[in-house]
């Protein structure tokens, strides 16, 4: 599998997504690995993937795909291309996610060829209030290279067999979950630690964030989809995400889940 080219497309505001797509690779031990980070741009023009395979990676947001990763998605195309499709959830649950990623890639002429559900430090979580807090840990990309090694497995099998591929069936139900009202809420700034170094406004997946006479840093709450990466990537902790959503996730949610795969 050494000369074999990899695709990873990722989504990935907080970095989970696409370090579980990047361990899984490392575990197909394949020669070249193409990256198409989608999480602030797009390719310009539409690609046309060949005979793969493609690991595609996104986070679960309400128990879905976030709406602007799928729209990103639109820009890529298969050829009967195998996918390994990976969701990252925030140690709550996944519901519809793999599934809606699956259904979308699908009707965009992927086949998946296997699927997982992995767990990633939630959005939400901070030091007082931990949700998964560290996690894709050491175990979390162990099991990712497992995963990988098992999917080049299964893949040179489906090939020896003339790319006979059949779909996979994951977790989820059609219709899938309803999403929730979008809430006009965007982070908070401390503008008495803000030092407008400018890095939340390269991190944000939807540039949403603004610096207006080089003095004030603006945030459009319509644009805003909470992923918190301004957040956790301010040197200065000067942003911060009121929402009641992290105390009852910390409460309930404490409990370590483990990856789920589906080949
Ligand atoms: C708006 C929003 C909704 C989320 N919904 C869920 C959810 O339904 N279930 C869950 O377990 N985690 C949820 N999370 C947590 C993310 O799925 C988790 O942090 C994910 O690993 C982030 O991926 P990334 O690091 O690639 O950005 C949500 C996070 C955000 C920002």
């Amino acid at each position: 599998m050494h000369n074999t080219q990899l695709d990873i497309i990722t989504f990935s505001p907080t970095g989970g997504s696409a370090c579980i797509a990047n361990e899984v690779a490392r575990g197909m031990e394949v020669g070249n690995i193409k990256t198409w980070n989608i999480t602030k741009e797009i390719p310009t023009e539409q690609v046309c993937m060949g005979q793969g395979p493609v690991i595609v990676s996104a986070p679960v947001y309400g128990g879905r795909i976030p709406g602007i990763a799928l729209e990103r998605l639109q820009k890529f195309n298969g050829e009967r291309t195998p996918a390994i499709v990976l969701v990252t959830y925030g140690n709550r649950d996944y519901e519809d996610a793999l599934k809606e990623l699956c259904d979308v890639l699908t009707q965009q002429g992927f086949v998946p060829l296997a699927a997982g559900a992995f767990i990633a430090e939630h959005s939400y979580s901070t030091q007082e209030m931990p949700i998964a807090q560290g996690r894709p840990d050491e175990a979390d990309k162990e099991t990712a290279r497992r995963f990988g090694a098992q999917v080049i497995t299964t893949w040179r099998k489906k090939e020896e067999a003339k790319y006979n591929l059949s779909e996979i069936q994951v977790k989820g139900s059609f219709p899938y979950k309803v999403k929730g009202a979008h809430t006009p809420q965007a982070p908070s700034i401390d503008q008495e630690r803000c030092t407008l170094c400018g890095a939340c406004l390269d991190v944000c997946p939807t540039h949403a964030i603004s610096l207006i006479d080089d003095q004030n840093i603006f945030s459009d709450q319509a644009l805003c989809i909470k992923c918190c990466a301004c957040v956790k990537s301010c040197p200065e902790e000067a942003r911060s995400f009121e929402t009641p959503f992290r105390k009852y996730l910390f409460e309930n949610f404490a409990v370590r889940k483990e990856p789920e795969f589906f080949l």
